[in-house]
């Protein structure tokens, strides 16, 4: 895995940042307040270029469709969840959610990115550098790359989804993160991020420590997962037998396969035997509906049930008729079932969303 072909340099638009604001109220984000017809002629240009000059050929965008949904092709079977619009609206509904969650942050790390003024004459050659890996749609790479114009953001994905015309300070790039690493030492990393990664790599010990060797002394690390598990502080799982059998099903299945997804709770002792230092997870829990009183988590419960039937839709299909062997129909039984449990004002289910981070140590060069 490398760098886009074509150097990202700083976008020079406003920023709508609230980054790092730990101790505030819990935003409603406006993704497009900030994008003006003038932001966008002025620091968005098509990134189609760095894409398509990579080492890859346009039969990456040669999809493959299985059970009415679409599927990457670069590295076909990976990965097992699909990349058609309906999952590209699930990411960016959960997208708004990981916001509302950081009160709209963008991450957790005691970042020190440079101010636009700090950046050398003309903006280019910034040298905060930022990775997404897995950047999906390219959502949480462009809001970065947008609130921090003296940063440049890489992100690396299977599925080349994400939009052309971009922040100039930001380049998309299709590569697979799994195989190994081949940035130039001048190419290290600030700040590595990955975004809902379980389920997509089979050694994350080999994952870490290519993010350590590929960040600079005292970079971060950054993981923000959620656990592909349901629970719940009364008998709801109990009385919620179609959703446990989906997520027992879904772990089993995912572990076969090679790439287990319920492994958000592990990412803090990964990165410790990885030898990160100043490791720290924050665990978040959301309701799946507006079933609490407190006004804040009745807003993420919303929006978190409307996630999570998109969610059940595109988790299931490949793993359980790959694995488990289910026809279509019985897919499509065992979905409706697991919506209907999550819609069901007789429930209080929980899902639980985690921040780890880990910092490279100073003396690691
Ligand atoms: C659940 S999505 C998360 C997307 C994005 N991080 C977000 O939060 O919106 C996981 C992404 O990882 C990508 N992916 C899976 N395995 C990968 C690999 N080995 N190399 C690069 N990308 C991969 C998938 O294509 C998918 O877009």
């Amino acid at each position: 895995m490398s760098s886009p072909t074509t150097g990202p340099v700083p976008y020079a638009g406003p920023s709508h940042a609230d980054a790092g604001g730990d101790d505030q109220e819990p935003l409603q984000i406006d993704h497009n307040a900030s994008h003006s017809d003038s932001d966008i002629d002025s620091a968005y240009e098509s990134d189609e270029a760095s894409r398509r000059t990579g080492s890859i050929t346009s039969s990456i965008y040669h999809y493959e469709y299985e059970n009415g949904r679409r599927y990457h092709a670069y590295r076909s079977g990976q990965y097992v969840l699909p990349n058609d619009d309906a999952e590209q609206e699930r990411l960016d509904l959960q997208h708004h959610i990981w916001r509302l969650l950081l009160r709209g942050s963008l991450y957790t790390a005691p970042l020190q990115i440079p101010s636009e003024d700090d950046s050398p004459v003309g903006g280019h050659d910034a040298d905060f550098r930022v990775l997404d890996l897995g950047c999906g749609t390219g959502i949480w790479a462009i809001d970065m790359a947008d609130e921090h114009p003296a940063a440049s953001v890489s992100g690396v994905d299977l599925s080349p989804i994400q939009p052309d015309w971009v922040p100039t300070n930001c380049a998309f790039h299709v590569d697979d993160y799994e195989d190994g690493w081949t940035y130039r030492d001048n190419e290290s990393f600030d700040y590595i991020h990955g975004r809902a990664l379980g389920g997509t790599v089979n050694d994350w010990a080999r994952f870490y420590g290519q993010c350590r060797a590929h960040l600079k002394p005292g970079g971060w690390v950054e993981m923000q997962e959620y656990d592909a598990w349901i629970f719940s502080d009364d008998d709801s799982c109990d009385r919620a037998p179609w959703t446990m059998e989906w997520v027992n099903k879904l772990d089993e299945a995912s572990r076969t396969f090679g790439k287990q997804i319920n492994v958000a709770n592990r990412h803090k002792q990964w990165m410790i035997d990885a030898g990160f230092v100043d490791v720290q997870e924050v665990v978040h829990r959301i309701p799946i509906g507006p079933w609490t009183k407190d006004e804040a988590l009745k807003e993420l419960g919303r929006f978190e049930r409307v996630h999570m039937q998109m969610s059940v839709a595109s988790h299931t299909p490949a793993l359980f008729t790959r694995v488990h062997s289910y026809t279509p129909m019985q897919v499509q039984l065992l979905i409706e079932g697991v919506k209907r449990e999550f819609r069901s004002k007789d429930l209080r289910l929980i899902t639980i969303y985690r921040f780890i981070r880990g910092r490279k140590p100073t003396t690691d060069l």
